[in-house]
């Protein structure tokens, strides 16, 4: 069984992603939507609320975890894997792989929350591949914001408008790729076209799902899907099946993530 975290919703990208490729894979799915967003938090804010999340996972025996999240990913993956005894993965390693395979003029626009900006953590990995890629990161604070409240329609003028105001430096470099290093804004990619139309962007979220499945075998089940949130589970449920296409059923459940 795989386990699958991020601080509210848009982890919900990886689960897409495997259940279209795993469809038999039971997994079980933490959005932390009592504390998000994690991405305006101090390292070691968010290394506590990741360690949490890791041990409420364990506690349902799951096999692996995957880290989907970019903010977890950039700024605790390491300590995770230090103190947890269970195949970690996450998403920066699987996105810089493909921003490099993808980008034709050798520059790769990063865009993500505050805390992993300031990490570094997509752009150091692009760089280990191949140091002559142009990098070019842009903090989107906003973002998380408009998608949790469900700003997410193709037309929606404010959330264009945010874009626009954040990609301005991103289009102005020319990057023909874009990582989208927060696993909440796929959910707004068709926004993010209008405003750089011809981008190749990087579904992070997806990407890590991919990769997961290149490291582990798949471990097949009966594609049961348990989500657990830390918050109200109504509007998880709505927005959920909104944006995955399916129905969750009577499998999203709350939980207390302190006492964990
Ligand atoms: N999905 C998280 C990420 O990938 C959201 C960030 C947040 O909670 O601020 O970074």
């Amino acid at each position: 069984m795989i386990g699958v975290f991020d601080s509210g919703m848009g982890g919900l990208t990886a689960i897409k992603q495997i259940v279209k490729m795993m469809p038999n894979e039971d997994i079980v799915y933490f959005g932390d939507t009592g504390r998000v967003p994690y991405g305006t938090r101090s390292k070691d804010t968010i290394i506590k609320y990741a360690c949490q999340d890791v041990r409420f996972l364990l506690s349902k025996n799951v096999d692996a975890i995957l880290i989907a999240c970019g903010t977890v990913s950039a700024n605790a993956i390491s300590v995770l894997r230090e103190q947890f005894d269970v195949p970690i993965f996450g998403v920066v390693e699987a996105a810089a792989q493909k921003a490099v395979e993808l980008t034709n003029n050798g520059v790769v626009g990063i865009i993500g929350t505050n805390a992993t900006v300031k990490s570094d953590a997509y752009a150091l990995q692009i760089k280990k591949i191949n140091s002559d890629i142009k990098t070019v990161s842009t903090p989107c604070p906003l973002f998380v914001p408009l998608v949790e409240n469900g700003f997410t329609n193709e037309d929606n003028e404010i959330t264009r408008l945010t874009c626009e105001h954040y990609l301005s430096d991103i289009k102005e470099s020319g990057a023909d790729t874009l990582i989208l290093g927060c696993t909440h804004y796929p959910i707004i990619a068709p926004v993010i076209s209008k405003v750089l139309p011809g981008v190749n962007l990087i579904n992070t979220g997806a990407q890590a799902a991919v990769r997961l499945f290149e490291k582990v075998k798949p471990m097949g089940g009966n594609g049961i899907i348990e989500y657990y949130v830390s918050d109200d589970i109504a509007s998880f449920k709505a927005a959920a099946e909104l944006f995955l296409e399916m129905p969750v059923g009577d499998n999203v459940f709350k939980v207390d993530i302190e006492k964990y």
